[in-house]
C-alpha cells in the first residue's frame, strides 16, 4: 500500500520552520517562518492565527519549502516576498534596489518638516542615490513638491519608478540616471537636496554578514573607500551653492566626528545632527543662513 502523504497545517508547519530557522541562527525565527508563510498563502500575518489548523495545499507547500530553503541560505526576507513597507507605504524590493531601513525613516520625517516649514507651497527637492525611490516617494506623498530623483543604477530607477506609480507620486517626481561622482551637479536649481548615500567603508563592508553582502547591491552600500567619499563630494557642491535651502544627509554609524570634521574643512556652519531611536547621530541637517 503506498504510504499516505503526509498533510500540514498551518501551525504545525510555523513551529517546524521557527525550530528550523532558530538552529540555522536566523534572527526573529517565528517572526521570519510567519511572515514566509502569510505572504505564501496570501493572507495577513494576523490571520495566519485564525487558520491554525487550516491545512495547507500541496502547491502552496512546495512554494513555501522553497523560500524556506532560500531564507535559509540568508537571502533577506523581503527579496524572497519582494516587498516591504516605508513610511507605511507598500515598496516593493528586489537585488537592484537597496532594502529601506526602518532608520531612514527619520531622513524622510526631517526633509518633509523642512519643506513644509519653507514659505513657498511646492518645493523643489533632489534626492541623491533614490533605490527604491522610497524617500522621495514618502515625501512626495505627503505633500506638494517636484522632486528629481536620481540614481547611477538604471535596474534601480525601474524599480523606483515602479514604485512611485504604485504609490501614485509619478507627477511629482522624475526619475534620473546619474553619477553624482562624475557628472556636474548644482544644488542651486533646488530647495533642498537629500540623501542616503553608500556609506559603509570597504573594510568593514568585507566583515558583513551574509544576509547584507550577498543579496544586496554592493554599490549601494559601500563607496570602495573609507565610507566618506559621498559626503566629501556632496558637501563640496553644498559649498558651491548659494540658494538651496537646505541639506539632509543620513549618516552611517561613527560617522558623525568623520563628518562633522568635513565641515569644518570646508568652513560649513550651522548644521546639526539628529539622532535615531537608538540614539545613534543618524540625520545631518545642513540649512542656509539668510
Ligand atoms: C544607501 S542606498 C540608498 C537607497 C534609498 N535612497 C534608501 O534610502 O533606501 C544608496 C544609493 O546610491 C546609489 N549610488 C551609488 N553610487 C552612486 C553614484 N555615484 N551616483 C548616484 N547614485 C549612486 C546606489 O545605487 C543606491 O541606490
Amino acid at each position: 500500500m503506498p504510504e499516505a502523504v503526509k498533510t500540514w497545517q498551518v501551525l504545525e508547519l510555523i513551529n517546524v520552520t521557527e525550530a528550523l530557522f532558530a538552529d540555522n541562527e536566523i534572527e526573529n525565527p517565528r517572526l521570519n517562518a510567519e511572515l514566509l508563510l502569510a505572504d505564501t498563502l496570501d493572507i495577513r500575518r494576523f490571520d495566519l492565527y485564525l487558520s491554525f489548523d487550516r491545512p495547507v495545499g500541496e502547491n502552496e507547500l512546495s512554494a513555501y519549502r522553497n523560500r524556506v530553503k532560500r531564507r535559509l541560505a540568508r537571502e533577506p526576507l523581503q527579496y524572497i516576498t519582494g516587498k516591504t513597507e516605508f513610511f507605511g507605504l507598500p515598496i516593493e524590493v528586489n537585488p537592484a534596489v537597496l532594502i529601506p531601513r526602518p532608520e531612514t525613516e527619520l531622513l524622510a520625517e526631517k526633509t518633509l518638516a523642512i519643506a513644509q516649514g519653507l514659505k513657498f507651497s511646492s518645493p523643489r527637492i533632489l534626492e541623491i542615490g533614490t533605490g527604491s525611490g522610497c524617500i522621495s516617494i514618502a515625501i512626495a506623498h505627503s505633500i506638494e513638491c517636484q522632486i528629481d530623483a536620481s540614481d547611477i543604477s538604471k535596474d534601480a530607477l525601474e524599480t523606483a519608478k515602479k514604485n512611485s506609480a504604485a504609490n501614485s507620486t509619478s507627477e511629482k517626481i522624475n526619475f534620473i540616471l546619474k553619477d553624482i561622482l562624475s557628472e556636474p551637479a548644482n544644488f542651486d536649481d533646488y530647495d533642498i537636496v537629500v540623501s542616503n548615500p553608500p556609506y559603509i567603508p570597504i573594510d568593514e563592508y568585507n566583515l558583513l554578514e551574509a544576509e547584507l553582502k550577498n543579496y544586496e547591491p554592493r554599490s549601494a552600500l559601500t563607496d570602495e573607500s573609507d565610507g566618506l567619499t559621498f559626503y566629501r563630494k556632496i558637501l563640496d557642491i553644498w559649498s558651491l551653492s548659494t540658494s538651496c535651502s537646505a541639506l539632509l544627509l543620513e549618516i552611517g554609524d561613527n560617522k558623525s566626528k568623520s563628518v562633522e570634521t568635513l565641515l569644518k574643512e570646508r568652513k560649513i556652519g550651522n548644521y546639526a545632527f539628529h539622532n535615531d531611536l537608538l540614539r545613534i547621530p543618524r540625520v545631518l541637517i545642513l540649512e542656509r543662513k539668510r
